[in-house]
Formats: structure tokens, sequence, C-alpha cells
């Protein structure tokens, strides 16, 4: 179903050639949710904006515009307010056809693409020489969402974990499984002990207790760079280590099945050419014996143009070379239309440096967007950023830990308060879905470029906008639903839809809102607004649910606000799979 709004954008451009001839063909709209009621649904101020480039006065405009807008099967007669504000009244003929309408659609009105674009997504991308922490939190879930939502809409995404496989930290994993565990360099066994967090705190004790060690993990850096193949074999052991201890924490989680690895590693021989590339279009620069690409718009503190290194002196590579290694094969092989990235805050100036590097170099083109989607900071409740209590960063497993072993505390208080009795697989069940879709609720729902404190009573308060809040939603307005006992899914255009009471009107408009919000988060890439539509949905159904009596009703009200019900729940349950959250039928 093509979404209101698109068709009104039609209408209006239709009606604004006809005033004003061809010109105007490509004119926006401008068309916006009416911020009050009173002002019918939609408001338009293209008026006020063709002002000045037709030399009319905002209101002589709007009123040319009206006589020729045809929307008399969507919308009750425009009206024209203040300076010229265009307002639009959807007719509630209207209304009830769409919500008949989607009232069999599986997809709840929410139209696939008309535009499918190959999408990368570039996520969760941890280091993994090390465990995931607190910082891993925000392109995880945020990067999951980004995907759900944009696959749903049709796009053909791929999710790929830009993996640290590469580089420094390995050193110090090497040179430890060599000196921990020779056979497992020699059999074809694969390392065989416990998970990559234990083999990493235990190479860090010999890193910091002897110096040889130091030596040798350094050397083992400069080997594994050098395509050693022992070296190799000792990386890839750990790499297998840490991925398989990632899949498993990825799935426990809840992110994407199909996230595929894709490490730094994987762009290791493609970087002398993307050097020698880089040589021949003439932008690269030898600095200190470093090779440079030297910057635009970045200079450093005497105001001389910085240089970005894409080779270290000694032949080394480093974060940009990948990465702008990455852009190539992601532009080039991989066709991408529009490559996301989800990373925090403090690389802000990494991407601004490797796309510049990328345009200049002609990979970047305006055939594809490269998008940085910049992520804030998790602070502590003191307002720094959230630090263990030994100083390290949290780790991601223990924070998670935590939220569910609290979620089961709130839980197993409320069975007692209701006198309840439920098997510990349930409880194990709920405590876990509700502890982590509250940590990546919480997370979700602010906006993602700011910072945002962490609070385990704030996420896991049964009001205000959390998870255990639209989890709580859903489990009711689905319980009222399912009491009419009416089979939805045979009413089909049957379906009675009854439109009188305010609320009722209200719930039924915003309920088909939907398609515009997925819109807007496939736009801006923020998840948060679709956190925002939900929990409005559901205080939406509360004012109805409190005016308008729904099993008690006479028919054809009864069924019609059963169906009403029934939306809200649908739309609640797909939402929350967009944010990544499965809904609980019980809890
Ligand atoms: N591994 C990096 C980190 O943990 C993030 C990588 C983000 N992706 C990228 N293509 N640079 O900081």
């Amino acid at each position: 179903m093509k979404e209101t709004i698109a068709y009104l954008k039609e209408r209006f451009e239709q009606a604004l050639i006809a005033a004003f001839g061809e010109d105007l063909a490509a004119t926006d709209p401008m068309l916006v949710p009416a911020s009050n009621p009173k002002f019918g649904d939609y408001q338009s101020n293209v008026a006020m904006a063709l002002a000045k480039r037709l030399g009319k006065a905002p209101r002589a405009i709007a009123e040319e515009i009206v006589q020729k807008l045809d929307v008399a099967d969507l919308c009750e007669r425009p009206t024209i307010a203040g300076a010229g504000f265009i307002n639009l009244a959807l007719k509630t003929d209207y209304l009830k056809a769409q919500i008949k309408a989607i009232q069999s659609d599986a997809r709840l009105g929410a139209a696939l693409t008309s535009d499918p674009q190959r999408v990368i997504v570039d996520y969760p991308s941890p280091n993994i020489a090390k465990e995931m922490h607190v910082g891993h939190l925000r392109p995880s879930f945020i990067g999951d969402s980004i995907s759900r939502v944009l696959e749903f809409l049709g796009h053909d995404v791929i999710r790929l974990n830009h993996v640290g496989d590469w580089g420094t930290p390995f050193g110090l994993l090497i040179a430890y499984v060599r000196e921990a565990y020779p056979e497992a360099l020699n059999s074809s066994q694969g390392l065989v002990l416990g998970d990559l967090a234990t083999l990493y705190r235990a190479a860090k004790v010999r890193f910091d207790e002897d110096e040889t060690f130091q030596e040798a993990a350094r050397r083992s850096v400069v080997q594994l760079q050098a395509g050693d193949a022992e070296t190799l074999r000792a990386w890839q052991l750990v790499c297998d280590l840490s991925n398989q201890t990632n899949r498993k924490f990825f799935e426990w989680m809840g992110l994407s099945a199909s996230i595929q690895e894709r490490g730094e590693s994987f762009y290791n021989p493609l970087l002398a050419d993307v050097i020698a590339e880089l040589d021949r279009l003439g932008l690269l620069v030898e600095d200190d014996g470093a090779q440079c690409v030297f910057l635009e718009g970045f200079t450093n503190k005497e105001g001389n143009p910085l240089p970005l290194i894409v080779q270290k002196s000694g032949g080394g590579y480093n974060y940009a070379s990948t990465d702008l290694a990455a852009i190539r094969y992601r532009v080039t092989v991989d066709r991408a239309q529009r490559v996301i990235y989800p990373v925090g805050m403090e690389q802000m100036n990494h991407f601004a440096q490797i796309f510049q590097v990328g345009k200049r170099a002609g990979w970047i083109t305006d055939e594809v967007e490269f998008f940085y989607a910049p992520l804030g900071f998790i602070l502590g409740e003191d307002g720094k950023k959230l630090k263990s209590r030994s100083g390290e960063a949290v780790r991601l497993v223990d924070l998670l830990e935590e939220a569910i072993a609290r979620a089961r505390i709130d839980l197993e208080t409320r069975l007692v308060a209701e006198g309840r009795e439920e098997t510990e697989e349930f409880i194990a069940n709920v405590a876990k879905i509700v502890g982590i879709s509250a940590v990546k609720y919480a997370d979700l729902s602010q906006n993602r470029t700011s910072n945002y404190v962490f609070s385990f009573d704030k996420m896991l308060a049964l009001q205000g906008n959390t998870a255990p809040y639209m989890l709580y939603a859903y489990v009711r307005v689905q319980g009222i639903s399912r009491k009419g006992e009416i089979d939805f899914e045979k009413l089909g255009a049957d379906a009675p839809i009854v439109l009188q009471e305010e609320t009722e009107l209200a719930l039924a408009k915003y309920i088909l809102q939907l398609d515009e919000v997925l819109g807007s988060v496939e736009a801006e890439l923020m998840p948060n607004r679709l956190c925002e539509y939900l929990f409005e949905l559901s205080k939406k159904f509360n004012q109805f649910y409190d005016r308008c009596p729904i099993l008690q009703a006479e028919e054809p009200s009864r069924t019609s606000r059963l169906i009403l019900a029934d939306l809200t729940a649908r739309t609640i349950k797909l939402g929350l799979s967009l944010l990544g959250i499965p809904v609980l039928e019980r809890m």
C-alpha cells in the first residue's frame, strides 16, 4: 500500500504544475504531519516557500494551489490558515478503507521500497584480540536495527563484521599460543581451550611480566604481516577461537544470524595495490618515510595540512589503509550503493578523512553514499564514560548478564506478589528476554548521536519508554484482542470498521503512520524514531481503551475495536522485531 503522504505529494506536484507551470515540476510540497489535530492531519507551507520566487503573497499562492488541488478521494476540502498554510484533514472513509486494507496485510501497510539498493552495514566490528566491551554495545544494537529496517523495506543488506583481526594486539596472542600450546600449531585439531577472554588474560599476564615475551609479541606482528606460514597458522587459531566465541555471543544478544565476518585481514592482499593506485593518481606524498595523503580541511596546530598516513615508514599498513581498501572493494566488487558505519563518535575524524581520500581517488562517487553514523558515548551515573570498578571498559557480557539477573529479581518479586507459580524455564526465558531487550531498547530509544547515562533502574522500569513497558503493552493488547475470539484473518473485506469516537479515530490514524515512520528511519537511520512511535502508539491505545469499551461494545463496534486492538498488537510486535526485540506472549 502506498503511504498517504506519497499520494498527497503527487497531488501537490500536479497542482503546482497546473497553477504555475512546468517550472515548478520538481518542487517539494513541504508536507508534514500537522503539529496540532485542529489543523487536520497534514500541513504544507510551500506557499510561503514560493512567495519570493513567484513574487506573490503566500496566501494568494495557497489559494491558487488549493483551487487546482485534487484530493477529494483522500481529504476533506483543504483549508488555508495563517500566512498561507494549507491544511489537510483525511476523510474518515479513506481511513476506514486503509485500516481494512492493512488488516489483511502481513506488512501492515509498510510498502516495499520502489528503489531497492544494495546496502552494506559495517557492524559490530570489534577488535577480536580482545573481548567485546561496552563500546561495542551501540554499534551492535544500532547496526542490527538499521539492517533489519532496511531489509524489511526490501533493500539487499549485507552485514559485514569488519573485525580488527590484524595488527599489534595479535602479536601478544600469537606469541602466547606458541609458548603455551606448541602442539596446537602442529595438530589439525585447532585450539582446544576455553574462551578467548581466558587466553587473552593469560597472554596479558605474560606480556606484563616478561620482556622477552614482549619482544616475541612484537616479532610475531612483523612475521604475521610478512606472511610467515607458522605465524599465520597461530593467527588463524586465534581468529577461529575468537570468531566462535563472538558468534555465540551475537546469537545470545539476538543479533541477526546473517552477519558475515570480513575482517581487516581480508584486505591485506589488496593493500599494496590500493597504495599504488593512490600513487598513480598523484595523491601520495612521502613524509618522514611514511606514505601520506595530505588532507583538505584538516590542519595541524601550525595551520599546515594534516597528512593521513596510509603506509608507515618501514612498509607497515594501518587502520586507514585497510579502510581505504574496504571502501574500494565495497564499491567495485560488492557494488554497494549505500555503505553505513555505525561507529563511536571518537572515530569521526577517521571517517571524514578516509571518505575524503576515497572521493579524491574516485572510488566514492555520486552513485554511492558512504554514511558514517556517529554514536554517542554511554556514561556512568557519574556522567563520565562507563567504566568497571577496576577502571577498565565494562565487558559487554557482564553488563548484559547483570541486566538479566536484575530482570529475574523483578520477575520473581512480581510472581510472589501475584501469587503466581512458574517453571524455571519460563522464568529464565522471560528474564533473559526482558534483560537484554531492556539494554537494547534503552540504547535504541536514544538519539544515536547523543551520550546517555546507563541506568539499570530506568531501563528495567515498567513505566516509561522502556522495553519492559513495551513488552507488557504487547501482552496486554494482544490479550484483549484474543479475548474477542475473532478470527481476524477470515474477516478480509468484510471487516466492519467504525471510526466514530475521537480516540478511536486517533488510534486508527496513528496505526496508519507506521509506513511513514519506517521511511524516516530508512532515510535518517535513526531507530529512536521507531521507539518513539511504538511508545506513542501504546499511549494512544490506552487513551482509546479508557474511552471505548471493546468486549462489551455493540456490534459492529465490537469487531471494529477488536481489529484496532489486534492491529496495535501486531504493529508493536513488528516494530519491536525491527529493533531486534522478540515479544513474549506472557510475562
Ligand atoms: N574495530 C574498530 C573498533 O573497535 C571499529 C571498526 C569500524 N569499522 C570500520 N570499517 N572502521 O574501534
